[in-house]
């Protein structure tokens, strides 16, 4: 299974988005952040400007709820056309519940934790989930250093996968670039968030194709 790579616009030009969008193409997926204030201490966009951003976006939407009560608001974005849909495990009571309920919609569903929640009291559920997103730095702002002491937890979800023979994506999320990428890929990562390392520097084109090689560079040995 080769690297997918999915961009975060939180890095993007907010009011040339789909200009920013089509410089991007050659993703997997774009990685769109929504915040509200609450659950993390900033501010992004809500349904209106998703639908929007999904009606101009080259790719499918890969959508990463920062918020409080995701019971109330995540079936929203699926309902809309995400391709996936990530709430926060320290921000829902039921996610197993929430998960079904997004799949039943036909949005893939993603389970996320913070850089300090423990991985082990979802293992066992694991198979209701189509990705499990690990945050490599502390939700909320792009721009920040990869936290190495999350990859143990990568390798037991990803041991966990393969015993199972499932087909769960393992995600990270923050600080990821050519270098941290190649740690996460090697903890059992294959899908990986960038806004940095993709939008601030050169061309995202090229930014991302040197993320993808570098990721295939370990997964693929
Ligand atoms: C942070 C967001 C990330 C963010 C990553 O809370 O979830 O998706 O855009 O940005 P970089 O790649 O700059 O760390
Ligand atoms: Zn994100």
């Amino acid at each position: 299974m080769s690297a997918r790579i999915n961009p975060s616009i939180l890095s993007a030009d907010f009011v040339n988005l789909e200009r920013d969008l089509g410089t991007i193409a050659t993703a997997d997926l774009v990685h769109v952040d929504v915040m509200d204030n609450h659950f993390v201490p900033n501010l992004t966009f809500g349904p209106q400007m998703v639908g929007r951003i999904q009606t101009v976006s080259p790719i499918p939407l890969d959508v990463h709820l920062m918020i409080d009560d995701p019971e109330r608001w995540a079936p929203g974005y699926a309902e809309l056309g995400a391709y996936s849909v990530t709430f926060h495990a320290e921000a829902c009571q039921n996610p197993v519940a929430l998960a079904r309920r997004l799949r039943e919609i036909g949005a893939r569903a993603g389970l996320a934790v913070k850089p300090d929640t423990p991985i082990e009291p979802y293992l066992e559920v694991i198979e209701e989930f189509d990705q499990v997103l690990v945050m490599t730095v502390e939700p909320g702002f792009g721009g920040q250093s990869f936290i190495e002491a999350t990859m143990p937890k990568l390798s037991k979800l990803s041991d966990e996968v393969k015993r199972r023979g499932l087909d769960v994506w393992l995600q990270v999320d923050g600080g990821v670039d050519e270098h941290t990428i190649r740690a996460a890929a090697r903890a059992g990562a294959n899908t990986f968030v960038a806004g940095s390392s993709v939008f601030r520097n050169g061309e995202p084109a090229e930014n991302i194709a040197l993320l993808r090689a570098a990721a295939n560079a370990e997964m693929l040995g």
